[in-house]
């Protein structure tokens, strides 16, 4: 008999006293996650970080989750098949919830190259809480930049699964910021998205 069959059935939400709303109102802000998709190499981890800068320096209580940093604890069972990835994304999304639960602006940067998986995350907040922000730099872009130079590694059939060169990415349709990054800087595109969110 498989003694943990029943496990979620014999579970039960138990109800907190201190809140979501009290630990955010303890914080002077709305709890938001905002969601950095895009390819490997595309920016999203160097912006994401200028956006944690600038919200700290106004005063906000924020957290990285960012996908490379993850795979090296709660994720490092995770490989790059689509089931892998989709279980990366179902638990990132979770933490990234609880910490949002906790009064927190989270700041999610994970390649999640699924639409539905992205849209698991955002139907975990609240209307207005998701931030789904495209870091759209063009394949070629992020190749020829290769920071870590595992566009070089696919491309030589080293690696499986690369997104982007043997795997799908699956672009937004309507992510809340669509940010094309060639031509401008870190910065500029970190300051752009602090002006757009409504933090107050
Ligand atoms: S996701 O697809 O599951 O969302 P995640 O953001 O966690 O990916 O990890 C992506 C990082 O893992 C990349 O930035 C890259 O450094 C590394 N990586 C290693 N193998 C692959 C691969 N096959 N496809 C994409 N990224 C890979």
């Amino acid at each position: 008999m498989d003694c943990h069959s029943d496990r979620s059935d014999n579970t039960f939400w138990q109800h907190l006293i201190v809140d979501r709303t009290t630990r955010a109102l303890l914080k002077s802000q709305r709890p938001r996650i905002l969601w950095f998709t895009g390819l490997s190499g595309a920016g999203k981890t160097t912006i994401a970080n200028h956006v944690d800068m600038l919200l700290c320096a106004s005063g906000k209580h924020t957290f990285i989750l960012d996908g490379d940093n993850l795979r090296h604890g709660l994720n490092q069972d995770l490989g790059f098949t689509i089931a892998d990835r989709i279980e990366n994304i179902r638990r990132t999304a979770h933490v990234a919830k609880l910490m949002a639960d906790a009064g927190l602006i989270v700041v999610v940067c994970l390649i999640s190259p699924y639409r539905q998986e992205r849209r698991m995350a955002r139907d975990l907040m609240e209307p207005g809480e998701f931030v789904e922000i495209f870091v759209d730099t063009p394949l070629e872009i992020c190749a020829e930049r290769d920071p870590k130079g595992l566009y070089k590694k696919a491309y030589a059939g080293e690696i499986r699964n690369f997104t982007g060169v043997d795997e799908v990415y699956e672009c937004p349709v309507s992510p809340e910021l669509h940010l094309r990054t060639v031509g401008t800087t870190p910065i500029d595109l970190a300051t752009q998205i602090v002006a757009h969110l409504d933090l107050a």
